[in-house]
């Protein structure tokens, strides 16, 4: 069933879970994700961000989003990923997305609460969530620490004004993941999650889940995390076992596997529990 997250993040916040948020890019991604959410009986957020709109354009996720969401028999929410301009954001929200991104999060910190607060008068209307990100989740190629990503800390003050300016639904904060593949293991930065959720009291997402650790993301899990991103794994988990002579039907049921394997891989990593709303 199509839902927001906001019952899901208040459950998943006191049994001390997170829910996988999975960007999907076609039909395929979004059959193995919820077939993988219904076998288990677990809640998934599908995820389609504005930087996929040329392989999918708005209208076709939202469409293909809501239809495999709403034949789903467990909870689904359907969620724009980083939505970069706010004319995008209002157009997910009138085309049925029960959460979305405003991710201002490269813009000042004035900025970048005048243009949360913007999305948040027009979806709360439409009774959609939204999530913001303060700090900046960078994105690099295979890269072995932090400064070779744009990536900015999220620090407490700016977290703790951020919330209380727009009193945001859920907040992505950037504490040493970053989108992409990594060469090693990233270093997180447990004590300012500790410091920013005794503070803010929202829920808190992380983005650049892959190849985060699964010791590192099941702590984030078990802490005030109740949300992680995950793309880059599972794409490389659909390709991984493609060799030989295959059809094209074939290609795609290995393709769904390869990402059916890592989203239950994930679910346990996240500790994630069923959600009966
Ligand atoms: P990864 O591709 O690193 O898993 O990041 C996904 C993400 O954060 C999408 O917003």
């Amino acid at each position: 069933m199509l839902v927001t997250s906001k019952k899901l993040f208040e459950i998943a916040l006191n049994k001390r879970f997170a829910i996988p948020a999975t960007n999907f890019v076609d039909q395929n991604t979004l059959r193995a994700y919820i077939s993988v959410a219904e076998n288990k009986r677990f809640p998934l957020i599908i995820s389609f961000a504005q930087a996929h709109h040329e392989v999918m354009c708005l209208e076709e996720a939202a469409l293909l989003g809501k239809f495999y969401a709403e034949k789903a028999k467990v909870p689904i929410v359907l969620h724009l990923d980083h939505g970069q301009e706010i004319e995008f954001v209002k157009q997910a929200v009138d085309l049925g997305f029960t959460s979305v991104m405003i991710d201002a999060s490269k813009d000042t910190l004035e900025d970048n609460i005048a243009k949360t607060k913007e999305v948040i008068a027009y979806a709360r209307q439409k009774g959609v969530v939204v999530e913001a990100e303060i700090g900046h989740v960078g994105s690099g190629e295979n890269y072995e620490d932090l400064e070779q990503t744009e990536s900015l800390l999220t620090t407490v003050n700016d977290a703790k004004e951020f919330y209380e300016k727009t009193l945001v639904d859920s907040l992505a904060i950037s504490i040493g993941t970053a989108h992409g593949n990594y060469t090693g293991t990233p270093k997180i930065n447990f004590e300012r999650l500790h410091e920013i959720s005794q503070i803010v009291p929202i829920p808190l997402v992380l983005h650049g889940g892959s190849s985060s650790g699964d010791s590192n993301l099941r702590r984030c899990a078990l802490s005030n995390i109740v949300k992680i991103n995950v793309f880059t794994d599972l794409m490389n988990a659909a390709v991984r076992d493609l060799k030989g002579e295959l059809n094209y039907f074939d290609i795609q049921h290995q393709l769904r596997a390869g990402m059916e394997e890592c989203l239950v891989h994930y679910y346990s990593v996240f500790n994630t529990q069923t959600i009966r709303i």
